[in-house]
This record gives C-alpha cells, structure tokens and sequence, in this order.
C-alpha cells in the first residue's frame, strides 16, 4: 500500500491532524471505518459534454465502482482535463501534456493506493498512461471502446476514414450538399470512439499489448454489455493489482514497448502512436528511437484488414477473437515472458485466445503485407526523422520525385489550395512548412494536406505531401510527417521553395531535397524564425519546453523515469 493512504486516512493521529480530519471528512460523505480500511482506488475520470467518444463513461465508472467494491476496495471517481478531438481548438496535441501532468499530480497526491484510467479518444490515453507512469502507482488503462460502423446508401461507413473521402468526393463535386447532410447523421451511429484504426483504437490496442488492459478491452464495441462486465473485472482487477503492487514501471519494460511497436505494426496503427510510444517511454527514462519502429516494422507482417490500411471495422476486429487474437497470431515475434497488470505474463494471458476470422487476422504466414504499416524515413529533408504510414499510401508513389508546390503554413494552405491559378501538378509534391510542434502549434493534424481543387477535377485522389504536423490515423494517402526537425526552429524544410526537386524512396527509407550543399547554406543564413505565438500562460510554458516530434513532444522537464 502506498505512504500516502496510510498517511492520510489510516494514522490514528498525526502532527498536523491530518489522520482525524481525513477520516472525519470522509465519515461525513456516508463511509465508516469498515470502508476506511479498504484499498482505495481512483478512478481518473475524463467523461465531459465536450468529449462524445466518453460520453458513456458515467455508466462506465459505476460498473468499475461495483467491481472495486465486490473485491474488497473503496472507489473514489475523480475528474480530469478531458480532450475531445473535435471541439478543442487549435489542437488536442496542446493539451496532451498538460492532462498528463494533471493526471500525474492528482493520482500522486490524493491517498489513492492505485488507479483505473478511463480514457479512449486520442489523446487522453497516452496522456493518462504518461501520467500514471510518472506518479507510479499501480494502474490499469479501461478505454471505452469503438463505435457501431454506421450504413448510409447501401455503403458501411467508418469514422472518421470516411468523413475524409467523402469531404473530398463533395469537394468535386460527386455528392450533393444534401447527401453530405445525410451522412452528417448517420455516421456517428452510437457512443464510442472512431471505429476505423485511428489513433484511439490503435492507443487501446497497443495499450493492451503493452499489458497495461485487460485482455479484449480494445476491440469491444462501446455499446456492447460486455464492456460493462469488461468495466467490473477491471473494478476488481485492480484491488488485486494494489494487492501485488505491481506499478507501471514492472509493466511498461523494454520489451513491453516492443510488444506494443509490433502490434503498431501488424494493425496498420495510426502514426500518432509513435510520438505517444516515445513519450511514455521516455517516462520510464528510456529514450525510445525512431529506428526501433523501423527496425520492427521490417519483420512485423502486416495482418490486421482494418481501415485505413484494410477493409473492416473494430466490429470486426472484435468478432475475429481482438487483439488477444492478434498477439496469439503474432506471439512467435513476441516476448511473451512481460509481465501484465494482472501479474500474469502476457503469454499467459493470451493462451486461450484464437482467430475466429481468417478474413480479418490474416495468418502470419499469409499477411496483407510483409512489413508493418508504419515506416521511418531519413535525408537532407528530415535528418532527424520523418513517418509515413506505408500501409494507407498509393504503392506508385512510394517512390517518387517532383517538384515541390510550397506552403508557407496552414492559413497560406486554406488561401490558395482551391484557387485555379496555383501551379500545381498530379506528380508535384505538397510541402507545408511551420505547422509543427512549435510552428502551429502543438503539431496538430494538418498533415493530411487537402487536394487540390483543379487536381480533384481531373480525378486526382492523391500525392506525395509532405510537413511537420501529425495526421490523423483515420486518414490514408501518400502523407509524409513529423518532419523533424520542424521548421520554425530552422529545419530543413522551412528551406525549400517551389521548384525545389523532392526525392522520395520508402523502400529504401529516404526523403530528400535535390539542392546543392551550397545553396542550402544559403538559404538557412537567410532564414530568420517567426515571432512567438504565445506570450503568456500554458502556450508559453509550451513552446518553452516542448520537445520535437522524434522525442514525443513531452515536456523536456517530464522526461524521466517515473517514481
Ligand atoms: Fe474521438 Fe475519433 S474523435 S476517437
């Protein structure tokens, strides 16, 4: 048990009082002395009005509130930051930080002996897991689960893959504005998060691989009874947990996040993974390289067909056994020997699991594709980084050289990307400066750089497009991202112009820039930075200590391992 439940509540007297007063007050909420003896467990709570993906999380809390108490706890909700996707402005990627050192503080100095982390929608998984990690008590992840695909005019329809392609097929002009309306109701079909592998379902999937969930919590439908039960067992899983006091820090080992890149891989995951991954490693005091993605996603087959690598949803997924069916697929390439939360291994949990649907889990012997979804590029361009999700791009144009078409950042983008006198051709290359960590800021999902309209016209769907933002992980196409170093701290790509030639060689991991040495350093003696975008309160502290995209964007001052 931890200093500070003993401390709090349970010291008959103290000093200050504290010991009285703690039980006292709790007394006075309707708990006596039998409950007082118990276990507490938190339960971080990022239900909101603003968050739909955790607009279920009440009923949520309440059913791990039954299981706390069955096994023998005394369940205490707390409120959290919550971070909606599509009502926070400018970006979720600002705040990510900032509910993580929320979480982190609340969970380190409340007389919690361990937590429950609810959480589904992009951010706030990585955000509590990075919080947990740094107050380092027991904790286990219960994500909410994946929204019912929805169907609309005969097509099954997945968010947010489809809000994209569809925006796009209005955009030339292929649906009306009243079937764009129709789709507006129809494809938020039920409570959850995205149903496609975006970044939430990737989040809950590797947070499972990781062995920081119970076994199935990923693929659950959030509607579907069995999340509630999945919501109990965790209520009593983690009193069990306090019991053998196990932290993140014996869960989230080495070779846990290896577990987690190779099912990053295997999924067709989301890129955001990888800025979250080395973020939560680096909590753990370990810095995370870019080249461990690559080197695993050389030998991870991709075998998941879920959009927006494949053709299923997280429906499916879920009838196809999960991810325990997943990592029973993948264990020859695991290390099975991890410890989970449950104090189990991870071979152990996944013992029984078996793949119900060959069409959904491919067998490794016969994957969608030999490597895994994800791959990190290097060059004059990126020569600290740069991903592209290889498994949701066009094969043709992985390899691929053009001139460079150049953004000066997002509100130069929205100007002229429609206007029929921008020169721009199917084999250009989009590049988009100054929407990075800093630049934007708050690297948000900009990546997915809108086609150009007269492109559009012409039936073009995609090109080589290239910044220093993110992309969401519903989205596909020839996208290149996390350029690092960004450019509004000099990186390379503040450097290029139009015209510039743009060579790209996924197959051989490379992006560069066809400009001499010369002409380089010419350009960056004349580069000068963009005023600062904030001046005071949360930005500023921000853009003062905000690490780059091949270090997670933590805060320089939160790397380190957790207690
Ligand atoms: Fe929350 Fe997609 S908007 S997961």
């Amino acid at each position: 048990m931890s200093d500070s439940f003993s401390r709090s509540t349970r010291g008959a007297v103290d000093a200050r009082g504290w010991g009285l007063t703690m039980r006292a007050w709790s007394k006075a909420s309707g708990f006596d002395d039998i409950d007082l003896a118990k276990p507490i467990v938190g339960i971080a709570q990022t239900w909101s009005e603003v968050n739909h993906c955790h607009i279920h999380f009440r009923e949520l809390a309440e059913a791990v509130k039954r299981g706390v108490w069955q096994a023998g706890g005394w369940p205490m909700e707390f409120p959290t930051i919550s971070l909606g996707e599509f009502h926070t402005r400018p970006t979720t990627m600002l705040f990510r930080n900032l509910l993580a050192m929320d979480a982190e503080e609340m969970i380190r100095a409340q007389p919690f002996d361990g937590v429950v982390l609810l959480a589904s929608c992009d951010k706030n998984v990585p955000a509590l897991l990075m919080g947990a990690a740094s107050a380092g008590k027991p904790a286990i992840m219960l994500t909410g689960g994946p929204m019912l695909a929805s169907k609309w005019n005969g097509q099954t329809l997945g968010a947010c893959t489809d809000c994209r392609r569809l925006t796009e097929d209005l955009r030339a002009g292929k649906i009306s504005l009243d079937q764009y309306r129709e789709i507006e109701d129809a494809i938020g079909r039920s409570t959850g998060h995205c149903m496609v592998m975006g970044t939430a379902s990737t989040m809950a999937s590797i947070t499972e691989a990781l062995g920081m969930a119970l076994p199935g919590t990923a693929a659950i439908p959030a509607p579907d009874s069995r999340r509630l039960r999945l919501a109990e067992a965790v209520g009593r899983q983690i009193v069990e947990t306090i019991k053998k006091e196990i932290t993140p820090a014996q869960v989230m080992t080495e070779k846990a996040f290896d577990n987690a890149i190779r099912v990053l891989m295997a999924i067709g995951g989301s890129t955001n993974a990888i800025v979250h991954l080395v973020a939560m490693s680096g909590r753990m005091g370990r810095k995370l390289a870019l080249e461990r993605f690559d080197e695993l996603s050389r030998t991870t087959p991709l075998i998941v067909d879920v959009r927006p690598s494949g053709k299923f949803h997280m429906e499916e997924l879920f009838e196809a056994g999960g991810i325990p069916a997943v990592l029973k697929e993948l264990s020859p390439l695991l290390h099975l020997d991890c410890l989970t939360i449950t104090g189990r291994t991870l071979g152990e949990e996944i013992e029984k699991a078996e793949v119900k649907r060959r069409d959904v889990i491919h067998p490794l012997s016969e994957p969608m594709a030999k490597e895994g979804g994800l791959a990190i590029l290097r060059g004059n361009l990126c020569p600290r980084g740069a991903v592209i999700k290889q498994s949701a791009a066009s094969p043709h144009l992985l390899n691929h050289t053009g001139r460079a078409v150049v953004f000066l950042n997002q509100e130069d983008l929205e100007n002229r990307i429609d206007s029929p006198d921008l020169d721009v051709r199917p084999d250009d290359v989009l590049i988009l400066q100054n929407v990075g960590p800093i630049g934007a800021p708050g690297i948000p999902e900009w990546g997915s750089i809108a086609m150009p309209r007269k492109l559009l016209d012409q039936g073009v769907r995609d090109m080589v497009r290239i910044s220093d933002a993110r992309m969401s992980g519903t989205a596909s196409g020839t996208v290149i991202l996390h350029v690092c170093p960004e450019a509004a701290i000099g990186g390379p790509l503040a450097l290029v112009r139009d015209g510039d030639l743009i060579e790209l060689d996924v197959p051989n991991r490379t992006l560069n820039v066809k400009i001499s040495d010369a002409e380089f350093a010419e350009r960056r003696a004349a580069w000068k930075p963009a005023p600062a975008k904030y001046s005071r309160g949360y930005g500023k502290l921000f853009l003062e200590h905000v690490n780059q995209a091949d270090e997670g964007c933590d805060f320089d001052f939160l790397v380190g391992a957790g207690l």
